[in-house]
């Protein structure tokens, strides 16, 4: 058996993408190994998403460069291969900045590997890139195939992006929007299933674009494809992400209304809370459309959570597009966010803005933005104290507690040495993976400490 070592940068679809990888290497004889030394094939997974992430890739480079110039010389150098995003955007220079890389791939074409590593050593390296757009896509040619047991597993069924923002490498690394059919997804849900999964996150760029056609070719949306994954009475929860306000549609908006195992959760990135900065990103819709959006998705499901990513510095941004954003914040109160200072990407139309904002103002105003968000996410976690909510159990951590998600996405930690936890555990042992009444007791700043509900034992 020959090992291979991954590392993953970047989105869940880039995890999701690895374990599809390892999947597919693992016909070819490979078992990962959690260390890079041991390692017959080293891939890093990578992301181009910001300068910071594709810096970490040409660090690990380095590093791989020592320790294959240290180690043992009668050991076989291991293969070195770079797949993702940055193998997409810059494929070329990796060869030519890192000549011992010896396999570039990119997102849709990573199903080429066991042919290209079966060439390495054979042929010239430059021969070794591929970073095509197949026109039969990807996933036609995976197993899916679901080797470990997960409570909560990834799911791609959207790739790409046609909505060119002005600052984002996304439609160029993974090209256009792509849906995968309902037909194909189901399939994966069963395998899923079978392995234990209780949870799915549904996932895509832009997840709320997906479509497909039922049996009888009419049009069906996530909401459709969400009602048909609750049939199954093994799922008991439902998420997904990244959506984007241009494709909420209606029906999406009522399962979550209609459909119990959908969670009350909504990511939904709006990036500034200026309508000037808004038309500069080319985001195509308004801080109003946003909060039309919001109100309505609220009408149908009023205790629904709403997170959202923020980039702050983005070039022409004023005191007052800043104090705009933190206005939308105060409006929303968000239950938590991702925030990033703009991060100029080479190729996107926005590196050429004129006014690039100074990375000192850039700083202040993350910081701001980040202690107004914390703000929000604190009070929100506290509404939370003595209620009871049902947690899903998906694991053990280090310190033996068990970890659960609340259906709002909080993190909820439950104690084992606590006494009423103890009673409950004496009597159900096998919780994990399973959906259980909890009473939070504690609520801290990114998670809630809970207790099991003894009357829930009858
Ligand atoms: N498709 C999703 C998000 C994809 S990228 C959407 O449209 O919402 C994830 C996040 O990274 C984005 O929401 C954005 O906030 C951030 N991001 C993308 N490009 C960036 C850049 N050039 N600089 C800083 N942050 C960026
Ligand atoms: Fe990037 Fe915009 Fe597409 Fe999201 S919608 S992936 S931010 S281009
Ligand atoms: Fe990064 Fe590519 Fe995902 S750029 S965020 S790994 S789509």
């Amino acid at each position: 058996m020959k090992r291979l070592f991954i590392k993953t940068y970047g989105c869940q679809m880039n995890f999701y993408d690895s374990e599809q990888i390892s999947n597919l290497l693992s016909s070819s004889g490979y078992s990962i190994t959690e260390k890079s030394e041991d390692a017959d094939l080293i891939l890093l997974n990578t992301c181009h998403i910001r300068d910071k992430a594709v810096e970490k890739t040409f660090s690990d480079l380095g590093r791989i460069k020592k320790s294959i110039q240290l180690s043992d010389k009668k050991k076989l150098k291991p293969i070195v291969a770079v797949a993702g995003c940055v193998a997409q955007a810059q494929g070329e220079e990796i060869m030519k900045r890192s000549p011992w890389v010896d396999i570039v791939v990119g997102p849709q074409s990573y199903t080429d590997l066991p042919s290209l590593i079966s060439k390495v050593n054979k042929v010239e390296k430059k021969k070794l890139i591929n970073i095509d757009f197949p026109t039969i896509p990807k996933f036609d040619f995976l197993e899916h195939d679901v080797k470990e047991k997960k409570i909560s597993s990834f799911l791609t069924i959207q790739e790409g992006c046609d909505k060119f923002c002005s600052f984002c490498v996304v439609p160029y690394t993974r090209g256009p929007e792509y849906s995968r059919s309902i037909e194909s997804v189901m399939m994966e849900v069963k395998k899923l299933i079978k392995r234990g999964t209780r949870e799915i996150i549904l996932l895509g760029q832009n997840v709320n674009a997906w479509t497909s056609r039922d049996d009888r070719g009419s049009l069906i949306t996530l909401g459709n494809l969400i009602d048909e994954i609750s049939k199954y009475d093994e799922i008991l929860s439902i998420r997904y992400t990244t959506s984007h306000p241009l494709d909420m549609d209606l029906k999406l908006i009522e399962t979550h209304q209609n459909n119990k195992k959908l969670m009350p959760y909504l990511h939904l990135p709006i990036q500034s809370g200026s309508n000037n900065i808004l038309a500069k990103m080319n985001r195509k819709h308004t801080v109003d459309d946003y909060l039309k959006i919001i109100d309505k998705v609220k009408k149908y499901k009023p205790d629904i959570a709403i997170s959202s990513d923020f980039i702050v510095g983005f070039p022409g941004e004023t005191d007052q597009d800043h104090s705009e954003t933190l206005e939308l914040i105060k409006k929303v109160k968000f239950e938590s966010s991702y925030s990033f200072k703009y991060s100029v990407r080479p190729g996107t139309p926005s590196a050429t803005y004129e006014k690039q904002v100074d990375e000192k103002i850039k700083n202040v105003r993350l910081q701001e933005l980040q202690s107004e968000l914390k703000k929000h996410q604190f009070v929100f976690n506290q509404k939370f104290l003595n209620s009871k909510m049902s947690i899903l159990i998906l694991h053990k951590n280090k310190k033996n507690q068990y970890v659960g998600k609340s259906p709002y996405n909080q993190t909820v930690i439950i104690d084992e040495k606590l006494e009423s936890n103890q009673k409950y555990l004496n009597k159900c042992k096998n919780i994990i993976g399973q959906m259980i009444d909890v009473t939070i007791i504690s609520s801290f700043q990114n998670s809630l400490e809970g207790k099991f509900s003894l009357e829930s034992l009858g």
